[in-house]
C-alpha cells in the first residue's frame, strides 16, 4: 500500500522531531509564553496585537498587507492596535461590551479586521459571516445569536433584515446613496471621533469571543462557540504546522467568514507576530501568483480547490513568476488529491502539506511537519499534544488498516465550548465518552499516518465549503414549483463534489431550462450561491422512509450507478 513519499526538504524546520515533541510536549508549557500567565488578565486580541507593540517592539512592523484591484495598503501592528482600540471605543459608547454578539458582514478590507478586534477587545463576541451570504442566511444566523450590532457595507445592506428585535446598531463602513437609514451609523464618521487607546475587557481564558456558523446534515446551522483560550493552540500550531519565523510573510487565502480566515488568517499570524497578506477581490490564476511574487510570500495556506483550479490553468502562467521566495506551503478543507501533490513540486518544487481540521476543532489537528516525509494523500499525523485515533462505536481504538469514525480525546485548547443555545447538538458531539466525534470517517497507517475516507453524514463539502443538504432541499421547496427535494454531492473533479438535487415537480409544471435557472437562482438568493444546486434532475417521486426522511444514500447510489442496498425502511 501508499509507498508513495516525499522526502523532508533541506531546511532548519521549528519543529525538529515528531517524535520528540509527541512524547515531551506539555500545553502547560506553551501557556508560559503568554503574559496572562502572570497577570491572569486575558484578552486574546491584546496577545496577538497589542502586545506585539507594547511589550515586544514590533509597533512599526507591517502586520497586515492588504490588497485588491483597486487598493492597496500596508497597515503596522501599531495601526492595527489603534484602529481596533477606536472601535472598541466606538462599540462602548453604543453600550455594546462583554458577551454581546456584534456581526460582521463584508468583504475583506482592513476595516474588517480592525472591527473584528475592536469587537473582541470589548469582551464581546465576533460573528464573521462569509459575505456571498444572502438575507435568509444571513437572517437565520442573526436571529439565532440575537445579535445586537453589525459591521456591513452599502452593497450589502439590502441583506439585512429591518425586523430583529435585538438587532440595534447597523455600523455602516462607507455611505449608502441617499444616506444613512434608521439604526444605521457611520464607521468612518465614528471612527473619526474615537479615541486610539481603549481598556481591554479582561476576562478569563473560558470566556467566549467567537461564534461561526457551520452546516450539519440536519437542520439549521448551528452556532459553533470558541474562548480566548484557543490561543494556545493557533500560536503552538503556527509555529509548528505554519511553520512561521520571526520575518516571515504568510499569505491565508481564506476569507474570515470561515474558521480558517480566522484561527490562521488572524490568530496563529499575530500570536507569532509576522506579517500577513490579505487579497480582496476574486481568484485569478495570475493574481494569485503575482500575490505571492509582489509580496515576496514565504508561507501559503490555501486549500484543494484552489490548487487544482491553478493546476488546470496550466504550468505555463507559474513560469512567468518568480515563486522562489515560497518556502512553505499548507493545504486545508477537503481531501489533497496525491495528483496535486505531485504537481505542487513540479511547478513550485515545494511540498504541499495537507492537514486536517473542523470549525468545531478551532484548530489543526492532523498534520503533515516540514520535519516529516510527506505520503501523498494522507493529512499527516496528530499534533503533539493531542490524541486522535479511529474508533468503533463503542468507543474502542481500531488498530492500522481499519477505517471508522475519525474522534479526538477531548479537550484540546481550541476545542469549541458550546453550540450556540443548543446544548443537544453539542452533546451529540461527545456522546462516546471521553471522545470528540468529527463524523468523518478515516483509517491509520501502520507508521500512523491518517487517511480520510469520507463524512458519515451526508454533509457535502463543495471547493472547501460545507453545506448541509437539508439546508438546500428546505430552501428548494419553498420555491412553488418544487414538491419534494433531495441534495447530495456528487464527485467532481476541480471541486471536490457539487450539489446535485433530485426534485419532484408540484401539478401544473412543466420541466423547462427557464424553471431550472429560477430554481437555482432562487437558492441562490435565498442561501448563498455556493449552496446552489449545479445539477437538477426531475423524478416523478423521491425515495423516502416510511418516516417521511429523503433517503439521500438512494439518491448518490442513483447517481453513481451502485446498488441501492437495504431498501426495507422505504415507503411502498
Ligand atoms: C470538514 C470540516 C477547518 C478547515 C476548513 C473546513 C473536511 C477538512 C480536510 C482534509 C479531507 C478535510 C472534513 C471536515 N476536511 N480538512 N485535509 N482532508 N477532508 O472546515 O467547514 O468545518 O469543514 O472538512 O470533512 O470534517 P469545516
Amino acid at each position: 500500500m501508499h509507498t508513495e513519499r516525499i522526502p523532508v526538504f533541506p531546511g532548519d524546520p521549528n519543529l525538529k522531531s515528531y517524535e520528540e515533541a509527541r512524547a515531551t510536549f506539555r500545553w502547560e508549557d506553551v501557556e508560559r509564553e503568554f503574559s496572562w500567565h502572570t497577570t491572569g488578565k486575558v484578552n486574546i486580541a491584546y496577545e496577538a496585537i497589542d502586545r506585539n507593540v507594547l511589550e515586544k517592539g514590533l509597533g512599526e512592523k507591517v502586520a497586515l498587507y492588504y490588497s485588491d484591484p483597486a487598493r492597496q495598503e500596508a497597515v503596522t501592528y501599531r495601526q492595527m492596535m489603534e484602529q481596533s482600540n477606536r472601535f472598541a471605543n466606538v462599540l462602548r459608547k453604543h453600550g455594546i461590551g462583554k458577551g454581546e454578539r456584534v456581526f460582521i458582514f463584508m468583504p475583506r478590507s482592513p476595516e474588517l479586521y480592525w472591527s473584528f478586534l475592536g469587537i473582541i477587545k470589548v469582551g464581546g463576541i465576533a460573528g464573521p459571516l462569509f459575505e456571498a451570504f444572502m438575507e435568509g442566511a444571513v437572517r437565520d444566523r442573526l436571529a439565532d445569536a440575537e445579535a445586537v450590532a453589525i459591521v456591513t457595507t452599502p452593497a450589502l445592506r439590502k441583506r439585512i433584515p429591518k425586523d430583529l428585535p435585538h438587532l440595534k446598531h447597523i455600523f455602516m463602513v462607507g455611505i449608502p446613496e441617499g444616506g444613512l437609514g434608521e439604526g444605521e451609523l457611520d464607521w468612518h464618521a465614528e471612527m473619526a471621533e474615537a479615541s486610539p487607546e481603549t481598556d481591554i475587557e479582561w476576562g478569563d481564558r473560558e470566556d467566549p469571543m467567537l461564534l461561526l456558523y457551520t452546516s450539519g446534515s440536519t437542520g439549521k446551522p448551528k452556532g459553533v462557540l470558541h474562548v480566548h483560550n484557543g490561543m494556545i493552540q493557533h500560536y503552538q500550531t503556527g509555529k509548528w504546522i505554519l511553520d512561521l519565523r520571526p520575518d516571515d510573510i504568510y499569505w491565508c487565502t481564506a476569507d474570515p467568514g470561515w474558521v480558517t480566515g480566522i484561527s490562521y488568517g488572524v490568530w496563529a499570524p499575530y500570536l507569532n507576530g509576522v506579517t500577513s497578506v490579505v487579497r480582496g477581490g476574486r481568484f485569478r490564476p495570475d493574481d494569485w501568483y503575482k500575490t505571492i511574487q509582489d509580496y515576496q510570500v514565504n508561507v501559503w495556506y490555501s486549500a484543494p480547490t484552489a490548487f487544482r483550479m491553478l493546476m488546470g490553468a496550466g504550468d505555463d502562467i507559474v513560469k512567468q513568476f518568480d515563486l522562489s521566495c515560497l518556502r512553505h506551503v499548507l493545504s486545508v478543507g477537503e481531501p489533497l488529491n496525491p495528483e496535486v501533490v505531485r504537481w505542487g513540486l513540479k511547478v513550485f518544487d515545494r511540498r504541499i502539506h495537507d492537514n486536517w481540521w473542523m470549525t468545531e476543532t478551532g484548530g489543526q489537528i492532523i498534520s503533515n511537519y516540514p520535519c516529516m516525509e510527506i505520503k501523498p494523500g494522507s493529512m499527516g499525523k496528530p499534533f503533539p499534544g493531542i490524541h486522535a485515533a479511529i474508533i468503533d462505536d463503542k468507543g474502542n481504538e481500531l488498530p492500522p488498516l481499519q477505517m471508522g469514525n475519525l474522534a479526538v480525546k477531548a479537550p484540546w485548547p481550541s476545542m469549541m465550548r458550546r453550540i450556540w443555545k443548543n446544548p443537544a447538538k453539542y452533546n451529540e458531539y461527545f456522546k462516546i465518552e471521553g471522545w470528540y466525534l468529527s463524523g468523518d470517517s478515516a483509517y491509520m497507517d501502520e507508521e500512523g499516518y491518517f487517511w480520510f475516507q469520507g463524512r458519515i453524514d451526508d454533509v457535502i463539502n463543495t471547493s472547501g465549503e460545507r453545506v448541509g443538504p437539508f439546508e438546500v432541499e428546505s430552501k428548494l421547496v419553498e420555491h412553488p414549483a418544487v414538491a419534494e427535494a433531495g441534495v447530495i454531492g456528487k464527485p467532481d473533479p476541480l471541486r471536490g463534489e457539487i450539489i446535485k438535487a433530485f426534485i419532484a415537480l408540484r401539478e401544473g409544471y412543466l420541466w423547462t431550462e427557464d424553471l431550472k435557472t429560477e430554481i437555482i437562482d432562487f437558492v441562490k438568493k435565498g442561501l448563498a450561491a455556493h449552496a446552489a444546486p449545479r445539477e437538477i434532475e426531475v423524478r416523478d417521486k423521491l425515495p423516502k422512509t416510511r418516516s417521511g426522511k429523503i433517503m439521500r444514500r438512494v439518491l448518490k447510489a442513483w447517481e453513481l450507478g451502485l446498488p441501492t442496498g437495504d431498501l426495507s425502511t422505504m415507503e411502498d
